[in-house]
């Protein structure tokens, strides 16, 4: 513990000393969550990121999104403390792919959620995060979108729209094999628990949630509710800050088995190398940056609830 608190010390004098501002992500681990200046979810951390007079970015997360943070910030440094925590979702989609499958739906826009790389960015008309997936759909005012590259997030906009949406066939798969089993057995446990859910999920999970909302949506619900019990189908690194927020209140991971891996890559000790170094740094080239921001911009411009 003191190793910890001793490293935690150091990170917060350097990254004062070079006027860095630590970001991570709500699934991060709980050292990494504790030590950071703003913890979020994609949407949070993008505007954030956005927002900082900080010359250096520490972002703690996962590739897409030091990405998205060099995206609306070419003129930071953005740092990821290890080069390769990325998202297997992500990776699910080329810039070629898209282009080919744009090619099957000529004219229909493209609703991006920011689980992608820059260049899948740069390829679509907006993006959209777990937070704001609906309103943004809507906000095309299109009969037709496509929406990559999660198949369930775009299934569960397809419930809440009469647009035509053709999805990719992508997936998270810690999310992606929660079973319906595993969450009858949870609600089994815990009777008077509320079932929150992330869109990730698949749609006959999401068929039992009582609430379906982004990390930072769970967390504001839980904070303002008066359940008492949870039970929450997402990765159990957002059990920490729910228990934190909420000393009166409990939590249980729908599955234990919800362990994003490259998520939990980043330690205290990987964030002080990388903040000594000042590398790794994520930089997208220009030409895909300008692309990949008109569609960033686009979704910060679409009315939050
Ligand atoms: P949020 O934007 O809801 O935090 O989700 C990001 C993510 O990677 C979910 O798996
Ligand atoms: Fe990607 Fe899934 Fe990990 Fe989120 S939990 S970063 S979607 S692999």
């Amino acid at each position: 513990m003191k190793g910890a608190q001793e490293l935690t010390k150091k990170i917060r004098g350097l990254a004062r000393e070079k006027n860095a501002i630590i970001l991570a992500h709500n699934y991060q681990i709980p050292e990494v969550q504790d030590l950071a200046d703003l913890t979020g979810d994609s949407l949070a951390l993008s505007i954030q990121a956005s927002k900082t007079d900080a010359e250096i970015i520490v972002f703690c997360g996962v590739h897409f999104m030091a990405e998205a943070a060099s995206i609306v910030c070419p003129d930071k440094k953005v740092i990821i403390p290890v080069k390769d925590a990325g998202c297997v979702m992500a990776d699910m989609l080329t810039a070629e792919q898209l282009r080919q499958f744009k090619g099957r739906h000529p004219g229909v826009p493209v609703v991006t959620y920011v689980n992608s790389t820059a260049e899948v960015k740069a390829e679509s008309g907006i993006c959209c995060t777990s937070a704001n997936a609906i309103q943004v759909v809507k906000w095309t005012k299109s009969p037709e979108v496509i929406m990559t590259p999660d198949r369930n997030l775009a299934a569960w906009v397809r419930r809440h729209t009469d647009q035509t949406v053709y999805s990719w066939d992508g997936y998270c798969p810690i999310h992606d094999e929660l079973t319906v089993e595993a969450v009858k057995r949870a609600m089994a446990e815990h009777p008077d628990a509320v079932l929150m859910a992330h869109p990730e999920c698949p749609e006959s999970v999401l068929e039992l949630a009582h609430v379906v909302r982004s990390t930072s949506g769970m967390l504001k619900y839980a904070r303002e509710s008066d359940h008492r019990e949870y039970i929450v189908a997402t990765e159990t690194g957002l059990l920490h800050p729910l228990k934190k927020q909420n000393p009166g209140k409990k939590f249980y991971p729908a599955s234990q088995d919800m362990v994003c891996k490259d998520m939990k890559k980043t330690g205290l000790k990987e964030i002080l190398s990388a903040l000594e170094r000042e590398e790794p740094v994520v930089k997208v080239t220009e030409e895909i940056r300008v692309k990949a921001y008109k569609a960033v911009e686009r979704m910060m411009e679409v009315p939050r609830d």
